[in-house]
C-alpha cells in the first residue's frame, strides 16, 4: 500500500530515498515525506505526488548519510501535509515512518493525552511514535528496547523505521503484516516495503518476517526475535533486473503490461509444459500430488482480480477434475468463521503476495489445519512465505495499479494446476488432456494476435468513453471475464460499470438498458453461444448499444452487435486467456481518451495491505 525506504551508509540518503519512493509510486498513495539525519533531524512532508515533494526541497540543505522516506496511503486522518509521514516524537529527537494500522491507537491515546502529550496529527502512527519515546524515556534502557516493550501492546499491522538522533548510525525497523526487505550493500544498507528501489544497488536482500525487528547500522544487520535472541538473517538473490521495472518504451505501465502477456504467459508455461512429451512439471504440485488428488474441497481465496481468477477456477477445477470449488473473497473468509474440515485444499491467488485480508484469512486457514496452496506472483512475499506449496506465476513486476499480465499468469498457472491434477485423477482422458496441453502452448501466440486490435480498441474507446454506465454479460467461463472486464473498466476510467452472468441481465439489470447503455458482451464461441445471441437481441430489442468480444468468422454475433472485436478461436475452457485481453485494451483506451491517470487511478493501491 504505502510505501517505506530507509537508507544509512556513506551515500547521500537523499537521492536514494526519493528515487526508491518513485519506485515505489506505484503502490499508490496520497502524499510523501522524508527525514534525514545529520546531526540534527529534519523533516520534510508533503500532500501530494513524489515531485511535488521534490519541487520543494530544491535549493535546501539535504545532506545526510542516513534517512527513512515515506508514500502514505491515508488510513486515519486525511491527506494533508500534518498527517504525512515521518512524524517526529514529542522531544523533536525520534522520527518515524509506518505503514499500516495500529487498531488500538485509541486506548493508547487516551493513555498519552492524560500524560499531558499534545498530538500534531490525526494519525495512529503518531500514536505509536509517542507511546514508543514514553516508554524510551521512562521504562527502557534503549530505543531498541522501548520498541520491543511498545510493540508487544500494539493490535495491528505494521512496518516502522525509526531514526534517533542520538544514534546517527543506527536505524530500528520491525514488522508485523505489512512488507519489509533490507537490501545489504558494503557498508550500507537500503530498507524498503518491495525490492524495487534496492535492485540497482544491490541483488543481496533478506526478507524480514512478522514480529523480527531488525537493527540496522552501516556495516551491520542485527536481527531479533520479540524475546529479544538474535537471528540469523536469511540472504536471497534477486533474480530481478531493473530494466524489467522501467517501462521499456511504453507510454504507460498498464500499456507494457497488456502488451507482455504473450511473454507472461510463455514465462509461467516455460520449464512446466511440455507440449511434445506431453508433459506438465509443476514442483509444487509434483510434490503434494496424493495430498491433491485427495482433497475433499479446494477453497480459492483472494481480493479483486484475483478473486476473478479464483472464479474461473472454479469452473475449470469443477469440469477438469470433479472435486467440489468453493472461491471466497478474502476479507469475508477471514471473518466468517468458515468450516474448514481435513482434507480441504486452499488455493490462495495473489499478485503482490501482501493483500492483508487474504494473508489473514490464510493464517487463519491455515490455523484450523487446512493445507495452503499459493499462486503468487511476487517471490518471497508474505503469502509466498506461508503457504505450504505454491507456483509463482512468473509474470515479472507488475507495476500499473490494475492488474493485467498478473491476472492471465495466474489463470494460466490455475489451468495448469487443474489439467495435470484432472489427468492425474483419471478425469481427463489421454486425448483431452494432450489437446488442453497443446491448446495452452499455442495461447502465448493467441494473445500476440489479439493484441493486434489495440487500435481498433481505442477507437471504440474514443466513441464510448462519455457513457455514464456500462454492462459487461458473459456465461460460463466468460462469466468472470465479464467481472473482471467492469472491474478494469471503472479502476481505469471511472465510469460505472457492472459485470453480470448474462441471464441475470433479465432479472433485474435489463431495466438499465436504453439506448445510450453500451453493453459488452463476452461472447467467444462455447456451448452458450446461442443462449448468448439471443440476450444480445434482448438488448438491441431495447437499444442498447451491443459491443462483443468474438471469435474471428463469427457472422452471427457480427449481425447483431454495433462493434465487434475478434479474437483466435481456442478450447472454450482456455477462451478467457484471449477474452479478457479487449476488456484490458477497453479499459486502458477510455481511461487515456478521458485523460486520467492509467497508471496511478485515484483512491486505488497497488497492493492492499490494510484491511
Ligand atoms: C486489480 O486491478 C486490482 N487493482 C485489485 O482488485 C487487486 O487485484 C486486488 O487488490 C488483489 O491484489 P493481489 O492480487 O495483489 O492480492
Ligand atoms: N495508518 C497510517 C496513516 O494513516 C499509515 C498508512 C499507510 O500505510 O500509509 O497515516
Amino acid at each position: 500500500m504505502c510505501g517505506i525506504v530507509a537508507y544509512i551508509g556513506n551515500q547521500e540518503a537523499y537521492p536514494i530515498i526519493l528515487k526508491g519512493l518513485q519506485r515505489l509510486e506505484y503502490r499508490g498513495y496520497d502524499s510523501a515525506g522524508v527525514a534525514l539525519l545529520d546531526q540534527k533531524l529534519t523533516i520534510y512532508k508533503k500532500k501530494g505526488k513524489v515531485a511535488e515533494l521534490e519541487g520543494s526541497l530544491i535549493g535546501k540543505n539535504l545532506h545526510a548519510k542516513s534517512g527513512i522516506g515515506h508514500t502514505r496511503w491515508a488510513t486515519h486522518g486525511e491527506p494533508s501535509d500534518r498527517n504525512a509521514h515521518p512524524h517526529r516524537s514529542p522531544s523533536g529527537k525520534l522520527a518515524m515512518v509506518h505503514n499500516g494500522i495500529i487498531e488500538n491507537f485509541a486506548p493508547i491515546k487516551k493513555e498519552l493525552q492524560n500524560k499531558g502529550y499534545v498530538f500534531q496529527s490525526d494519525t495512529d502512527t503518531e500514536v505509536l511514535l509517542y507511546f514508543i519515546e514514553d516508554i524510551y524515556h521512562n521504562d527502557a534502557t534503549s530505543l531498541e528496547e522501548a520498541v520491543r516493550i511498545a510493540l508487544k501492546r500494539i493490535i495491528g499491522a505494521y512496518v516502522i523505521i525509526l531514526l534517533d538522533e542520538a544514534h546517527p548510525d543506527t536505524l530500528i525497523a520491525a514488522r508485523k503484516g505489512s512488507p519489509l526487505v533490507i537490501g545489504i550493500g558494503k557498508n550500507e544498507h537500503f530498507l524498503a516495503s518491495d525490492a524495487s528501489p534496492i535492485i540497482e544497488y544491490t541483488k543481496e536482500v533478506v526478507y524480514i518476517n512478522d514480529y523480527e525487528m531488525a537493527i540496522v547500522k552501516p556495516d551491520e544487520l542485527i536481527l531479533k526475535n520479540p524475546g529479544n535472541e538474535r537471528i540469523t538473517p536469511f540472504i536471497t538473490k534477486l533474480d530481478m533486473e531493473l530494466a524489467a521495472i522501467e517501462k521499456g518504451g511504453y507510454e504507460h505501465f498498464m500499456l507494457k503490461e497488456i502488451f507482455e502477456q504473450p511473454t507472461a504467459v510463455f514465462d509461467c508455461l516455460r520449464g512446466r509444459l511440455d507440449a511434445k512429451a506431453g508433459t506438465i512439471r509443476m514442483g509444487g504440485i509434483d510434490k503434494h500430488l496424493e495430498l491433491l488428488k485427495e482433497a475433499k474441497r479446494i477453497i480459492l481465496v483472494g481480493c479483486g482480480t484475483s478473486w476473478h481468477a479464483g472464479l474461473l477456477a472454479e469452473y475449470v477445477f469443477e469440469e477438469l477434475c470433479r472435486v467440489p470449488v468453493e472461491v471466497e473473497y478474502a476479507s469475508e473468509f477471514r471473518y466468517r468463521n468458515p468450516v474448514i474440515n481435513p482434507g480441504d485444499v486452499i488455493i490462495a491467488i495473489s499478485q503482490s503476495g501482501e493483500t492483508a485480508d487474504t494473508l489473514v484469512a490464510l493464517e487463519n486457514a491455515k490455523n484450523q489445519g487446512a493445507f495452503i496452496f499459493g499462486v503468487v506472483n511476487v517471490v518471497g512475499s508474505s503469502i509466498a512465505r506461508l503457504s505450504q506449496a505454491g507456483a509463482y506465476t512468473h509474470a515479472g513486476p507488475e507495476i500499473g495499479v490494475a492488474s493485467t499480465k498478473a491476472f492471465t499468469a495466474q489463470i494460466t498457472v490455475l489451468y495448469l494446476i487443474a489439467i495435470k491434477l484432472g489427468y492425474a485423477k483419471g478425469c481427463l482422458s489421454r486425448d483431452r488432456y494432450l489437446h488442453l496441453i497443446g491448446e495452452l502452448a499455442l495461447v502465448p501466440d493467441k494473445i500476440s494476435e489479439v493484441l493486434k486490435s489495440a487500435p481498433a480498441v481505442a477507437a471504440l474507446a474514443e466513441k464510448y468513453k462519455d457513457a455514464r454506465d456500462f454492462l459487461f454479460l458473459g456465461r460460463g467461463y466468460n462469466f468472470p471475464i465479464a467481472l473482471e472486464g467492469a472491474l478494469k473498466l471503472k479502476e481505469i476510467s471511472y465510469i460505472h460499470a457492472e459485470g453480470y452472468p448474462a441471464a441475470e441481465m433479465k432479472h433485474g439489470p435489463i431495466a438499465l438498458v436504453e439506448d445510450s447503455l453500451p453493453v459488452v458482451f463476452v461472447a467467444t464461441k462455447d456451448s452458450y453461444h446461442d443462449k448468448l445471441i439471443s440476450n444480445a437481441q434482448e438488448i438491441k430489442a431495447r437499444k442498447g448499444s451491443v459491443i462483443a468480444v468474438i471469435s474471428e468468422n463469427d457472422t452471427v454475433f457480427q449481425d447483431i452487435a454495433d462493434e465487434t472485436i475478434a479474437v483466435p478461436a481456442a478450447d472454450e475452457i482456455l477462451a478467457p486467456l484471449l477474452s479478457v485481453v479487449p476488456l484490458q485494451l477497453l479499459a486502458y483506451y477510455t481511461g487515456l481518451a478521458k485523460g486520467l491517470d492509467v497508471d496511478k487511478p485515484r483512491n486505488l493501491a497497488k497492493s492492499v495491505t490494510v484491511e
